[in-house]
C-alpha cells in the first residue's frame, strides 16, 4: 500500500542518523545492486555519514517522519559534462513497494535542477535484473535509452545495464503524478 506522501521528506544527512542508517546501509539485500559495500559496524556508519554523505554535493536522506530510511544521490558532473548528473537511490527493505523511492526521486530531481541551473539531463544505470529500480525510473518519467552490454562490475559480477534518462524540460509535468 502506498505511504501517505506527506510523511516522506528529503534532507541532508546528520550524524544522529547513524542508528537508522545502519538498518538499511547494513543490509546486503539493499546494497547488492549498489556500488558500495554493506556497512558492518557503527564506527563505519559514522565515518561514512561524516566523510561521504555529508560532504557529497547532493546526497539526501529519504526520511519518514524525519527518520532516515534510505538515500538519494544525484551527482552533477563538471566541465563539458555539467549538463548531466547521475542518479542513485536505496530504501530500507521493510518499506519497499510503498511508492517511497518514486516519491523521493520526483522530489529530488525537481529540487536538483533548481540547485544546478546548468543541468539538462539526469541519468541512471540499472542492472537488467533490477526490475524494481527500472519501474521506479519509469514511474518518474525516465526513458530507457538502451542496453549497455557487460558495462560494469557490481559486487564482483559483470552486469548488463540499462541506461535511463530524463531531461529537465520533461520534469515539471512528472512531479504531481
Ligand atoms: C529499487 C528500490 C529503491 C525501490 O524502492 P521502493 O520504495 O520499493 O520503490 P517504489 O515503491 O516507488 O516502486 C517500486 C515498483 O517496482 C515494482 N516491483 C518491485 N519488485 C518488482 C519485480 N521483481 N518485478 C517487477 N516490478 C517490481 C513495484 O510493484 C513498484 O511498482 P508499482 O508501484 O507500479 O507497483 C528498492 O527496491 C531498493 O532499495 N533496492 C535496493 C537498492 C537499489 O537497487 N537501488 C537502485 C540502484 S539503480
Amino acid at each position: 500500500m502506498e505511504l501517505n506522501s506527506t510523511r516522506i521528506s528529503l534532507r541532508p544527512f546528520k550524524i544522529k542518523d547513524v542508528d537508522d542508517f545502519m538498518i538499511w546501509a547494513g543490509d546486503d539485500e539493499v546494497t547488492k545492486n549498489l556500488q558500495w559495500r554493506t556497512i558492518s559496524s557503527k564506527e563505519e556508519a559514522l565515518a561514512y555519514i561524516k566523510d561521504v554523505c555529508i560532504p557529497h554535493p547532493w546526497r539526501r536522506s529519504i526520511c519518514i517522519d524525519d527518520h532516515s530510511i534510505g538515500m538519494i544521490t544525484i551527482f552533477p558532473e563538471s566541465g563539458d559534462g555539467r549538463c548531466r548528473a547521475h542518479v542513485g537511490y536505496a530504501v530500507s527493505k521493510e518499506y519497499w513497494n510503498k511508492g517511497i523511492a518514486s516519491r523521493a526521486l520526483k522530489l529530488g530531481i525537481n529540487q536538483v535542477i533548481k540547485d544546478y541551473p546548468d543541468l539538462v539531463r539526469l541519468q541512471a544505470f540499472v542492472s537488467v535484473e533490477n526490475k524494481a529500480s527500472q519501474r521506479v525510473l519509469e514511474k518518474c518519467g525516465f526513458l530507457q535509452e538502451g542496453l549497455l552490454r557487460k558495462y560494469s562490475y557490481v559486487k564482483g559480477q559483470l552486469k548488463d545495464m540499462f541506461i535511463y534518462s530524463i531531461l529537465s524540460t520533461e520534469l515539471l509535468s512528472s512531479v504531481h503524478h
